[in-house]
């Protein structure tokens, strides 16, 4: 295993953290989680130099941090910094935090998390969180010792993010999404690089997009990799690109059978700050702009089309919809654009046309919100 930096702490994390959000389960049903063969597979990583566990009170329905309290046992705990969320969409009164964190140690089976998560962190929750005095209430549950260091992560776009790391000036760490294809996305490279400059440590979310980069590849990024100078799986290219970039503190990944953790594993020990040459980003580079080749919407996110008189959430919708045809994922489209609100969905466009008068690109935005709700709205 190799060994980072984390931010201010005097404490080196192992290249490769275990996330344990898309754990082994049974009958495809997320809260029944295949206990023998995920706990093999957290002590497999242990064993092998994994030091970082990360959970959160939703995942596996609630079922992900139950597990780890009984996985960690026999001396496991002790041997890795667990992390784990709030969850900041249900905290609506300052008792709340309180009643939360200790169900979530009774649930971890711990006295303490070392990394306590303001979890999902984006514009709407930062001001909800600074009117709740979530900082003060950190101090004492700081104070108390249940949990050691307070952080956040983040989904929102790169002025959000910024805005939060300077919030305030306890922080130890950011979580973020990052892989070589989401650099301008979310908090991205600039964002990575901000928060390391301010001193925190960052821990990667995604880094092979949830799964996606690691699908049989399409024809023009499949002769890419072919022709590349090393031989590497595509998962290996991608989580190698992460541990390349020196402000990574260390990468999480949520693996999903034995074979998965012991690559990785493997990916790690061979990891290092500079080991890609030259050729080797490029080539990583070509496979990035050959995929953004295959996005359907030339959407650029600018949101001048928002707001919608109607309420679509066109530039989210036109994301999803690019993401189902890029990576050829339409089930995970498909579920991704369940979250989206009902009252925000492509159904609720009534053709009024004031987002095409506004778009730069000229796109025709009623013709594939159609297209889109049409893909997409399958599954309901
Ligand atoms: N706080 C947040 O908002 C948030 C959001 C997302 C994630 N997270 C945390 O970050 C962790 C990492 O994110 P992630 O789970 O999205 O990580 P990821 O590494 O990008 O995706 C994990 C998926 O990649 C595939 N995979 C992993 N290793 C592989 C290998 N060697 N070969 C082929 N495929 C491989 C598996 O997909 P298949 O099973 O489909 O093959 C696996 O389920 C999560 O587990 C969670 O702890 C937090």
């Amino acid at each position: 295993m190799q060994y980072r930096t984390f931010g201010p702490l005097d404490w080196q994390p192992s290249a490769l953290g275990f996330g344990a959000m898309r754990l082994p389960t049974l009958d495809d049903d997320p809260a029944r989680i295949d206990e023998p063969l995920a706990t093999r597979m957290v002590r497999y990583a242990i064993d092998h130099g994994v030091n970082y566990v990360d959970t959160a009170y939703p995942y596996h329905r609630g079922e992900s941090e139950r597990f780890l309290g009984r996985a960690l046992q026999d001396g496991y705990r002790q041997r890795v910094k667990l992390a784990t969320k709030m969850p900041t969409w249900l905290t609506k009164e300052p008792g709340d935090f309180d009643r939360y964190l200790d169900e979530q140690l009774e649930r971890l089976q711990t006295e303490h998390v070392d990394f306590y998560l303001l979890h999902s962190m984006n514009q709407e929750k930062w001001p909800q969180m600074q009117e709740l005095n979530v900082f003060d209430w950190a101090d004492k549950a700081r104070a108390d010792g249940r949990i050691r260091h307070l952080g956040f992560s983040f989904h929102d776009t790169l002025a959000a993010f910024k805005e939060i790391v300077d919030g305030y000036d306890g922080w130890t760490l950011a979580q973020i999404q990052y892989n070589y294809m989401d650099v301008e996305y979310q908090a991205g490279t600039r964002g990575l690089e901000y928060a390391a400059e301010k001193g925190l440590a960052v821990v990667v979310m995604e880094p092979l997009r949830g799964g996606q980069l690691t699908k049989e590849p399409p024809p023009s990024v499949a002769a890419l990799w072919a022709g590349a100078p090393a031989r590497r799986t595509p998962a290996d290219w991608a989580l190698q690109w992460v541990w390349n970039q020196p402000q990574v503190s260390l990468l999480l990944s949520g693996m999903s059978s034995m074979q998965h953790v012991e690559e990785n594993v493997a990916s790690a020990a061979r990891s290092g700050v500079g080991t890609l040459t030259p050729a080797e980003l490029a080539v990583v580079d070509q496979v990035h702009t050959a995929y953004r080749g295959l996005c359907p919407i030339s959407c650029t996110n600018c949101k001048y089309c928002m707001p919608c008189p109607n309420g679509v959430n066109i530039p989210r919708i036109f994301e999803i919809y690019n993401d189902s045809v890029m990576y050829d994922d339409l089930k995970r489209a498909q579920a991704f654009y369940q979250w989206v609100s009902a009252e925000n969905r492509a159904d609720r466009c009534v053709e009024c046309g004031e987002c095409e008068e506004q778009c730069p690109q000229n796109l025709p935005i009623i013709e594939w919100l159609k297209k889109a709700h049409e893909l997409l709205g399958k599954a309901e």
